[in-house]
Order: structure tokens, then C-alpha cells, then sequence
């Protein structure tokens, strides 16, 4: 066996894509984020890292909220060209039609089957860690209410073979697969007694 030493980096096979979503001065903008994770079910948060320059950043911090919407293949082209051209540049208010929830400075996206509803609770700059001089902002968001249509529900929670999303790897934007096997019941087969 020849274990090849690559070239490290934060590999994640596969990355999930999420519009996140901020208003700046009372206007919306969306930007696609791969680097998303679940970090927390009770209070439910999530974390983002967004790179300090963009546009989404700033109303971020002007709010201390954002929304995260998983979007379905339907708005992909609109969630990639967000993703090309900074709010900085253009104005990406159009792009997609929103709605606002209890926070009332979080834009989400209707067409997106899944909307997140964030209030910020902690922000921390990776340059610090790093001795960078410019690097992405860690935002960690408590989910104050959380969105979708009936259409994309099973049981009052949202299901991945309904919501039609995709996912993020080398470059290219892939269909979600196949269930595989069923989590916490198919490892049991190596437990004796
Ligand atoms: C598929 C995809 C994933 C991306 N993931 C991230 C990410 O995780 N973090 C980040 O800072 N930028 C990411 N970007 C880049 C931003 O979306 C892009 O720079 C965007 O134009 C910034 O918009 P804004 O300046 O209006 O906020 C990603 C872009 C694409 C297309």
C-alpha cells in the first residue's frame, strides 16, 4: 500500500452550498459559502466562514444576522453567479425574491426549500490566529426559526429526497445520491453483545 503525502488543505468530500444572506444598508445580498458547518442542536447553531472582504461580511456585522438557504437545483445558476461577482460590483438585490422573518434583517430566499433564520452570537477573525493580514470571519449564528414550504417536509422536518439540493467538489456542483444505508443500524453488525 503507497499512501501518497498531497498537498494538505481543508479537504471535504463532498462540501454542501448554501446562499447566505445579509442586508446592507436595508438592501439584500446573497453569497454562496461552502464552508458551513452544524455546530450545535441545542440552542441549534451553525458556523460560517466568510472571507473578510466580501460584501456579505459587512452586513453581517452591521445586523449581527444572516440567513443560510440551501439551494435546490432550481436557483443554481442564480446561486453561482452570486458567488462570481461581489455585492461590492453589482447589485445583487434582484437576484433572487425574499422574504424577512422575526429578526426582520435577515433576508431569505423564497425559492430556496430551506431557509435558516441567524442571530450572531460569536465572530472570530481566523487572520488573527493565522498572523495573516486579511483571512475569513468565523461567524457563529444561533438558528432563531427555520423555514419550508410542505412540499419539502416529511414528517414536519425536511427531507433531502424532496429538496432537490446539490453539493460543492472540485470545482464542479454535484447531484445528491442515493440513501445508502441506514446511520446508527449499520454499524451495529460489528458489535458483539
Ligand atoms: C461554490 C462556491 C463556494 C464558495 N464558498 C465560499 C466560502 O466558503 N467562503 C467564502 O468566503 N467565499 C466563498 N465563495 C466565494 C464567494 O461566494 C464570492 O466571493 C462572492 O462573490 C462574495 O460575494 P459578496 O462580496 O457579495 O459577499 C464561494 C463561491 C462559490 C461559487
Amino acid at each position: 500500500m503507497t499512501k501518497n503525502k498531497i498537498k494538505s488543505s481543508s479537504y471535504l468530500f463532498p462540501r454542501p452550498v448554501v446562499l447566505i444572506g445579509a442586508n446592507i444598508s436595508g438592501k439584500p445580498n446573497f453569497e454562496p459559502l461552502a464552508y458551513v458547518s452544524s455546530v450545535e442542536d441545542k440552542p441549534p447553531l451553525i458556523s460560517i466562514a466568510s472571507y473578510e472582504t466580501h460584501f456579505t461580511n459587512i452586513g453581517i456585522k452591521e445586523n449581527g444576522t444572516f440567513s443560510v438557504n440551501t439551494p435546490s437545483e432550481e436557483i443554481i445558476v442564480g446561486t453561482d453567479y452570486c458567488g462570481i461577482v461581489s455585492g461590492k460590483e453589482a447589485d445583487k438585490s434582484e437576484v433572487f425574491d425574499v422574504f424577512y422573518g422575526e429578526l426582520k434583517t435577515a433576508p431569505m430566499i423564497i425559492k430556496a426549500p430551506l431557509n435558516l433564520e441567524c442571530k450572531v452570537i460569536k465572530t472570530l477573525a481566523i487572520k488573527d490566529i493565522t498572523g495573516g493580514e486579511i483571512g475569513h470571519e468565523l461567524f457563529i449564528g444561533e438558528i432563531v426559526n427555520a423555514y419550508a414550504e410542505e412540499e419539502y417536509l416529511t414528517e414536519g422536518a425536511p427531507d433531502i429526497s424532496k429538496i432537490n439540493t446539490f453539493t460543492y467538489a472540485m470545482k464542479q456542483y454535484w447531484k445528491v445520491g442515493k440513501p445508502l444505508a441506514k446511520a446508527w443500524e449499520v454499524g451495529k453488525k460489528l458489535m458483539t453483545d
